[in-house]
């Protein structure tokens, strides 16, 4: 499929990589990106060849190994044609993503967001996609970028990400579930301060609040995600659904009814064939060779 607003990259590992590719814009959130990542997610989460997925912001940062080659020949041929002459470039941030379009959100009224029930889509990525997914956030997490990020499973972090949400300097407050899944993660008085102050926070300190599970050098951000996303996919794919939906239980329900999902879950587990597999693998001292049965 091709795409107005995304890269994606899938490895033979199983892990699919997906950029938000509107850098110029540091990758803001506009409708039409948000409606193709939801429907690549819920393609990606139904192909049988991915068993993972790292969700990361397109910019300069970004290096995909195996296109190396092609840059440094654009680099060469651009030194021949122009020379050594430095231009004067445009400064493009990093950015995982800036958070919704704010140009596009601008012009609309109360009825417009209302009738089209706006970033309602958002909610699938949280809900209906099955596979984990790890953020690897390489710049801004700004307002609906921070939402998307805390949509995520894991959040690996670049020491130079920046993390907040802002919107109450546009006259709005988050709209992608920020107040609620900001507060279960850092606490009442640290979300508080974010949503109020709009201030934003660095990797580090969002690190210390639990907001993010490591912080690293800027440019191992993604590699690092991609280590995270494989050493999932090695694992059985329905017993890594399985897991994933008991995680999440515990933001949804009571501790009580919490553990009582976990326990029917992890009852259920062993009706698997990688149930039998995984301890009779471990018996025999032997790797474990998954069905995803
Ligand atoms: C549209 C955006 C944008 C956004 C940046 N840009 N953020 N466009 N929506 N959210 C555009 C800028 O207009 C600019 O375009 C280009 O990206 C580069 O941005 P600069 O501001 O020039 O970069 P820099 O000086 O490095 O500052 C980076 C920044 C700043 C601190 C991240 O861009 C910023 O404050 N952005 C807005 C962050 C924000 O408020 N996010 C919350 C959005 S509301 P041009 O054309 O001028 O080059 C939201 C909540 C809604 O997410 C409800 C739920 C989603």
């Amino acid at each position: 499929p091709s795409f107005e607003y995304l890269l994606l990259e899938k490895r033979p590992s199983g892990v699919a990589i997906i950029q938000l590719n509107r850098p110029k814009a540091l990758n803001a959130l506009c409708l039409g990106l948000l409606e193709e990542l939801v429907n690549l997610l819920q393609t990606l989460d139904k192909d049988s060849s991915v068993r993972s997925i790292v969700l990361t912001g397109a910019g300069k940062g970004y290096k995909n190994v195996e296109n190396l080659f092609f840059f440094f020949l654009a680099v060469r041929i651009k030194f021949c044609l122009f020379g050594s002459k430095k231009k004067k470039k445009k400064k493009e941030s990093k950015a995982f993503s800036a958070g919704a379009d704010i140009k596009e959100m601008e012009p609309k009224n109360y009825m417009d967001v209302y009738k089209e029930d706006m970033f309602t889509i958002a909610d699938k990525i949280a809900y209906n996609v099955r596979k984990p997914i790890i953020a690897a956030v390489n710049g801004f997490a700004l307002g609906g970028g921070c939402e998307l990020a805390m949509t995520c499973d894991i959040i690996i972090a670049s020491d130079k990400a920046k993390f907040g949400q802002p919107e109450i300097n546009l006259g709005t407050i988050p709209g992608i579930g920020g107040t609620q899944r900001l507060t279960r993660a850092i606490g009442k008085s640290r979300a508080m301060e974010l949503c109020l102050t709009g201030d934003l926070i660095t990797a580090q300190q969002a690190s210390e609040w639990g907001l993010v599970s490591r912080v690293v050098p800027h440019e191992k951000v993604l590699q690092e995600a991609i280590d995270v996303a494989e050493k999932i996919a090695k694992k059985s794919v329905p017993i890594a659904i399985i897991c994933k939906e008991a995680v999440n239980r515990s933001f949804e329900s009571s501790l009580k009814e919490g553990v009582l999902f976990e326990r029917r879950l992890f009852h259920s587990t062993f009706s698997t064939k990688d149930q039998k597999e995984g301890m009779s693998a471990f018996s025999q001292k032997k790797e474990a060779k998954w069905q995803d049965a």
